[in-house]
């Protein structure tokens, strides 16, 4: 068996939920799609907002154990631009777990030194949700262990066409030439250019789509799908994706190591 073999089936029959962090290669940017809330709810008789409120307790718990692991960058997705054709009720309910969310939980992301950003189409969300994610974001800037960033009211298609149209208004004004538009311009227009790429992007509850999440940022992330629903997603569930990510070859479109040597 060789060496690396040996290392990985270790792991699977690993004792505790977590490993120790310097068995890994840790991603320094992951992505969540927080799914599946309404089916947990609907299998214990619970209402959806009933999941929906789990689900933003488990954010919490992901935040934790992504500390434990050093991950420098967490983006969740907590609320798609396609997510106002769900019922006004349950938009409510979305709503305002979000404005309650940065203030009762704030002293836990600050005793873990976690900074909160929004990434989405912010500046058409209702005012009261803009005074939050100003509060939340001016009150945690010093924080550097980790960010977290909430994509809310986001749209990877949108993000885009939102670039798309700063781009066009800075040609209109004069200031760049449609010539000088490439990739790392675009990149440089999206919603926070300074975030580096997610390299992994975990789905939760069986589902194997990224609706609509990171489309321009994800171009080259692994993916990593599990059945399990988003409000039980937790430790157990985290180390394997982070054990799957460890073992993937990411060749952005080159060659491996390997070939690269026998060549
Ligand atoms: C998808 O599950 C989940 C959402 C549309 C909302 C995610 C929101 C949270 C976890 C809580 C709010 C977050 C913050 C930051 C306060 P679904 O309800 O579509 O699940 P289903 O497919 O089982 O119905």
């Amino acid at each position: 068996m060789k060496a690396e073999e040996s290392k990985f089936s270790l792991f699977s029959k690993r004792k505790s939920a977590e490993v120790d962090p310097s068995e890994l290669k840790i991603p320094t940017h992951l992505a969540v799609i927080m799914d599946g809330n309404g089916r947990w709810a609907k299998k214990r008789m619970l209402p959806r907002s009933a999941g929906h409120r789990a689900g933003a307790d488990n954010l919490k718990t992901l935040c934790k154990n992504c500390g434990h692991y050093g991950i420098k960058y967490v983006t969740v997705y907590a609320f798609s631009t396609e997510n106002w054709s769900r019922p006004e009720s349950e938009v409510h309910t979305l709503m305002e777990l979000f404005v309650e969310y940065f203030d009762r939980y704030d002293p836990e992301l600050e005793a873990e030194g976690i900074r909160v950003r929004f990434t989405g189409d912010i500046a058409s969300l209702p005012e009261n949700i803009q005074t939050v994610c100003k509060r939340a974001e001016e009150g945690s800037k010093h924080r550097d262990k980790m960010t977290l960033i909430v994509a809310f009211n986001y749209g990877g298609r949108r993000e885009i066409v939102q670039a798309a149209q700063k781009l066009a208004e800075k040609v209109k004004a004069g200031a760049i030439r449609s010539e000088d538009i490439s990739e790392e311009l675009f990149a440089q227009n999206l919603y926070l250019p300074d975030v580096p790429d997610p390299d992994l992007i975990i789905r939760p509850s069986g589902e194997e789509r990224t609706s609509n999440f990171l489309v321009w940022e994800g171009a080259y992330s692994e993916l990593w799908f599990s059945d399990v629903l988003w409000p039980d997603f937790g430790m157990k569930e985290l180390t394997d994706a982070l054990i799957a990510y460890t073992r993937r070859d990411r060749r952005f479109g080159g060659l491996s190591k390997e070939k690269k040597d026998e060549e």
